[in-house]
């Protein structure tokens, strides 16, 4: 059969919330034109992000009645870290309430001011925290995954001159580790390709330099790597993030991606006294070494979702559902990076809004009017998340690219979802000129996008 159909039945509902335009345009005026600061009770098709919003499956909701809230090693520490070690192959595991608690905890015990950690592409928060210890968060793409045109497969590689020339021009000792993320989120959602991470680990045993994998969307990356690497087709996605993993000297995860849980994350790595330091910090700042702040239940929803997430026929409903989103978009000459990322279709919102410069934050725009018209919450991904102002500079440095992400929560939406989606932005799209600059009005001085104030820029 050619239809690829949603591999799950539901079984529970939760209402949306239908809203009228003269509605969304006062809620988006009291949240300061930020999308982040309005109520979700007020959205109707919740595309901000793909992080902790899955829907959990019957074992995991039966996996969570055997929570063992023991303070101690509890059962479903047992449970989570038997999996995570299945998985990972790392001798230390350590349990974290969410991704940037293991990015944090690796950047305070790693990092010391002046240190420098190439990435393909740095995501918010691992580049934030990295910043906050006093280090430089370097990317490293390559030309072809910056070029959002580009239907190349794997633009989510690291490109190893770019890599080679760091280390020898800034020295090794200045980088006490590369990461590595995969997909790469911030640029699109590619994937990383086996022999890319494979090559980047050879260039850094040459300098003793560990290589850290930003694991959050390990599982999608590895149907990449089946889908389109050569000599993987036959391997199972397990045995692919199983190899994916090997070549790593720890990771930082988020389970609220591949762990398709609501809330969590673990930190794992081989080396001894990365784990003794992580021990430490975590038990400071997150809890005992055994729960790392989460409760026994999100445990035992992890294990589980990380054992589905791996399921193929699983992966497979979910990057045709990606897909079927950005062919459309595709059709009616919407510009989206290509080919579709694994958790999103992202859009180029500078090509989208050609009367908007960066300055402008034409991202902005799109979200906004994406929520005027249809209810629908998008996030950007442009100069206001990746803008960057140096010190005694007088203009911010723009992003790269100014693109809007939408990303898909995992099991969720349905088919007439993404088809209102389409309708709404193939609308948006047809007054595309109306949409209006807009201006930063109040903003904090890390991560800004999540709580910064916008105005629309009404000229001198
Ligand atoms: C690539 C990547 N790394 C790290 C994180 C941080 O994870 P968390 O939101 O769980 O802190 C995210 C979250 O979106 C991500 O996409």
């Amino acid at each position: 059969m050619h239809t690829i159909i949603e591999p799950f039945r539901i079984k529970m509902t939760e209402a949306l919330p239908i809203t009228t335009r003269e509605q969304r345009e006062a809620w988006l005026a009291s949240a300061h034109n930020n999308v982040f600061l309005l109520n979700a009770e007020n959205i109707t098709i919740d595309l901000l992000t793909d992080s902790g919003t899955g829907a959990m499956s019957t074992h995991q909701w039966a996996a969570m009645m055997l929570g063992d809230e023991s303070y101690a090693g509890s059962t479903s520490w047992h449970r989570f870290e038997n999996t995570v070690r299945e998985i990972t192959g790392f001798k230390h595991i350590f349990p974290v309430h969410q991704g940037r608690a293991a990015e944090r905890i690796l950047s305070v015990t790693r990092l010391k001011p002046g240190a420098i950690i190439p990435n393909n592409s740095h995501f918010d928060t691992t580049r934030a925290n990295i910043e906050f210890a006093g280090a430089q968060a370097v990317d490293l793409l390559t030309p072809e995954g910056q070029d959002s045109y580009s239907s190349k497969p794997f633009k989510g590689n690291m490109d190893i001159n770019k890599l080679k020339h760091l280390i020898e021009s800034k020295g090794p000792k200045n980088i006490p580790f590369c990461m590595i993320t995969v997909t790469n989120n911030a640029g699109g959602g590619q994937p990383v390709a086996m022999e890319n991470i494979g090559a980047v680990k050879k260039i850094l045993e040459n300098y003793h330099i560990p290589l850290v994998i930003d694991a959050c969307r390990f599982a999608e990356n590895s149907y990449f790597i089946k889908k389109y690497e050569p000599g993987f087709s036959g391997r199972s996605i397990l045995e692919i993030a199983q190899e994916m993993f090997a070549l790593a000297d720890a990771a930082t995860m988020s389970a609220k991606k591949d762990g398709l849980a609501n809330i969590g994350g673990f930190f794992g790595c081989h080396n001894d006294e990365w784990a003794e330091d992580f021990r430490n910090v975590l038990i400071l700042t997150e809890g005992f070494p055994t729960y790392g702040g989460l409760a026994g239940r999100d445990l035992e929803a992890i294990a589980v979702g990380l054992k589905e997430a791996l399921e193929y026929e699983y992966q497979r409903y979910r990057h045709a559902t990606v897909e079927y989103m950005a062919s459309r978009l595709i059709t009616r000459g919407i510009p989206i990076v290509r080919p579709a990322g694994g958790h999103a279709v992202f859009i180029d919102a500078g090509a989208f809004c050609p009367h908007l410069k960066p300055c402008d934050y034409p991202g902005i725009g799109l979200v906004n009017a994406l929520y005027i018209e249809g209810g629908i919450r998008a996030v950007e991904l442009g100069s206001v998340m990746f803008g960057r102002h140096l010190p005694g500079a007088p203009e911010e440095i723009p992003a790269p690219r100014e693109l809007v992400r939408l990303a898909f929560p995992r099991r969720v939406y349905t088919q007439s979802h993404f088809d209102y989606v389409v309708e709404v932005l193939d609308v948006v799209f047809g007054r595309r000129d109306a949409i209006p600059p807009f201006v930063i009005t109040k903003q904090a001085p890390f991560l800004r996008h999540f709580t910064a104030h916008f105005g629309r820029n009404e000229g001198p």
